[in-house]
């Protein structure tokens, strides 16, 4: 058995080093212990490779992979790239198989190590060190990368700050840049930075891009993730913001637009079909819905689907959209969805021919694959201009508990389109102030495979069936 030790600071000219010598030698990956520095710290040389055997032909693709490869956390980076070196020498096409379990475990760390990079270029957040009168500006910044990606990330700042005097201090690794040099440490504990004025110039920054009419929580922390919060002081905002933000978007749409008068007047007629509902007289209503032509949906669809039950109905059910079977007979969930929430209904005593069942959206929005149409999800734009329908209906059935079936009706009934799983189950107030117990869609529990999801998700909805059931017995 060889062992080698690849240091923390140049690990991948020492790794390439190493693999490129065993290679030569013919040592196989099981004959090889590759060891990182906390065993030796600040060991530069292997400790046994061989010194023997020409350069072997490696492919570039491997050679870019493992160049990020090498700063992953993963202790058995090291093993993962020369076991995959070594597999190359045989097949060299190994590089293009997309169904190699071994590549794509390393693709995917590859993919981890740009991430860090991607997110240490935006949240290293410098703090000014320097003394009045030095020739150089100086900055220090506290980071706390995932991966070892200080080393390979430190020539990015030193392009971008290359007159001044910085360093960017990790637990892992720090970098130095003072007098044009750049040079790296071992890490160390988070040191006390100064107050930095520029502070508050993050804050602000953020404060103004933040547009709280286009809030995406997921989308936001997926781009700026919690773990980076604690080191980043325009975070501190960020839960005021969110909570804000429906205030805020609001009274942003209240205020009054600073554009040309003939803009404006169009926008203003564009905002109020948005927004409010259908006045016409209410039995004219269900003509009205099949002549819709509010967005494009109607273009492919067969026709709209009206609501289906009596006008003076407790209940009122509503679902996404029709399916494939509603849009072609025009009635509300008589296809595999409706099958489904008939059986429950009858399970838990739910009569349907007693409540006002309805769509958020009225047209099938589909693909064509083939001869088959898939069920596409309606945009908030396209739930949006369907709202005009539903709140028309609303007026005209009053219903004392409204059932949302999944995630497109609650977000149509109450404007918020947070997930459904951590909602259902409780009743929530919808736009119009009447009540709306959430569940799930059936489709959705149709959808999932055989096992405890579906048995859980059939039990959540039968539970909220019930639940609707006595609540207008
Ligand atoms: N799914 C729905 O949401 N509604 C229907 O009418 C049919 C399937």
């Amino acid at each position: 058995m060889q062992r080698v030790t690849i240091p923390a600071i140049g690990a991948d000219v020492a790794w390439r080093d190493a693999a490129r010598q065993f290679l030569a030698a013919g040592t196989p990956p099981s004959d090889i212990l590759w060891g990182g520095p906390a065993a030796a710290p600040d060991l530069f040389a292997t400790d046994s490779a061989p010194r023997t055997g020409g350069a072997a032909t490696v492919p570039r693709s491997f050679i870019s992979l493992a160049q990020s490869v090498v700063w992953h956390s993963d202790p058995e980076r090291f093993a993962r790239l020369y076991a995959l070196l070594w597999r190359l020498r045989d097949a060299p096409h190994l590089m293009t198989d997309r169904g190699d379990a071994d590549l794509s475990r390393l693709r995917q760390m590859e993919k981890n190590v740009r991430r860090c990079q991607h997110k240490m270029k935006a949240f290293v957040r410098f703090r000014d060190i320097g003394t009045v009168g030095a020739n150089r500006r100086s900055f220090a910044a506290w980071f706390e990368p995932t991966h070892h990606t200080v080393e390979p990330t430190a020539d990015f700042f030193v392009r971008r700050f290359g007159d001044m005097n910085w360093r960017i201090l990790t637990p892992d690794i720090s970098a130095i840049f003072e007098g044009g040099v750049l040079s790296f440490q071992q890490g160390q504990p988070k040191p006390d930075l100064p107050a930095d004025a520029s502070e508050q110039l993050w804050i602000t920054y953020f404060r103004n891009i933040f547009n709280p009419a286009r809030l995406k929580i997921g989308a936001m922390q997926s781009e700026m993730p919690k773990k980076y919060w604690k080191n980043l002081p325009e975070a501190a905002s960020i839960p005021d913001l969110i909570a804000n933000a429906n205030t805020r978007a609001r009274q942003m749409a209240e205020a009054a637009p600073t554009l040309p008068p003939a803009r404006l007047a169009q926008v203003q007629a564009q905002l109020a079909a948005n927004t409010s509902a259908w006045t016409g007289p209410t039995d004219t209503l269900p003509a009205a819905i099949s002549a819709c032509t509010r967005c494009q949906l109607h273009c492919n669809a067969t026709q709209a689907v009206l609501g289906q039950g009596p006008l003076d109905a407790a209940l009122m059910i509503v679902g996404e959209q029709p399916g494939d079977q509603e849009d072609l007979s025009g009635k509300p969930f008589i296809g595999p969805a409706g099958q489904l929430f008939d059986r429950i209904a009858a399970q838990v005593g739910l009569n349907r021919q007693q409540a006002y069942v309805t769509n958020a959206v009225k047209h099938f929005k589909f693909v064509a694959r083939g001869k088959r149409r898939i069920h596409q999800r309606a945009t908030t734009a396209e739930i949006e201009h369907c709202r005009w329908w539903l709140d028309a209906e609303r007026a005209r059935v009053q219903p004392k508990l409204t059932l949302a079936m999944g995630a497109v009706a609650a977000e149509a009934l109450t404007g918020r389109s947070t997930p459904v799983l951590a909602r259902r189950g409780k009743i929530e107030t919808a736009l119009d102030g009447l009540p709306v117990l959430i569940t799930l869609h059936p489709a959705y529990v149709l959808r999932l495979p055989d096992g405890p999801a579906r048995i859980d998700a059939l039990a959540a909805l039968k539970a909220d069936l019930g639940t609707a059931a006595n609540l207008i017995a």
